[in-house]
């Protein structure tokens, strides 16, 4: 946990310098649940729970404190520079986190199984952010792959589309 902690003292500091108050507390709460939903499919699939935490809170750093425009490209070298500045990672460590913020934006394609959590756990976090709207329709069908690897079924109120 002291890694996920040095982790998250480092986003809070950066997310802290962000003028707006209501979008530094959107930024907190999506970065958090999508950490924690990270923690709990990478744990279900057995990978590893600590790096999903830290991908999923550090995933949409760079959109929410410069422009969502290629966020997750950008987003994967601002990561890369901030593990790699703590050294307490080892470089494949660093790598799998980077490799998954890199591909978080990319929905529609499948990557590799650590990747693939965070995207889910994106998704996931989007549906219950949106009890009116349910989740976009494009990412639809991945949520409900979600839901039913997790034995959950899609509420009245929360339609999947
Ligand atoms: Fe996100």
């Amino acid at each position: 946990m002291d890694r996920i902690h040095a982790v998250e003292n480092m986003c809070y500091t950066i997310l802290d310098e962000m003028g707006d108050d209501v979008e530094k507390m959107e930024a907190l709460v999506h970065l958090s649940s999508v950490a924690r939903f990270s923690y709990l499919l990478a744990n279900k699939r057995n990978l590893d729970s600590e790096l999903a935490y830290i991908a999923g809170i550090m995933h949409d750093l760079y959109a929410y404190t410069h422009e969502r425009k290629e966020h997750a490209l950008h987003g994967s070298r601002l990561a890369f520079g901030i593990l790699k500045s703590l050294n307490i990672f080892k470089d494949d460590e660093v790598d799998a986190i980077v490799s998954a913020i890199r591909h978080h934006s990319d929905k529609k394609r499948i990557h590799d199984p650590f990747s693939e959590v965070l995207k889910d756990a994106d998704v996931l976090d989007h549906y219950l952010s949106m009890p009116y709207s349910g989740p976009s329709v494009k990412d639809s069908g991945r949520c409900k792959a979600v839901f039913r690897e997790l034995g959950l079924r899609g509420e009245e109120h929360l339609p999947l589309n």
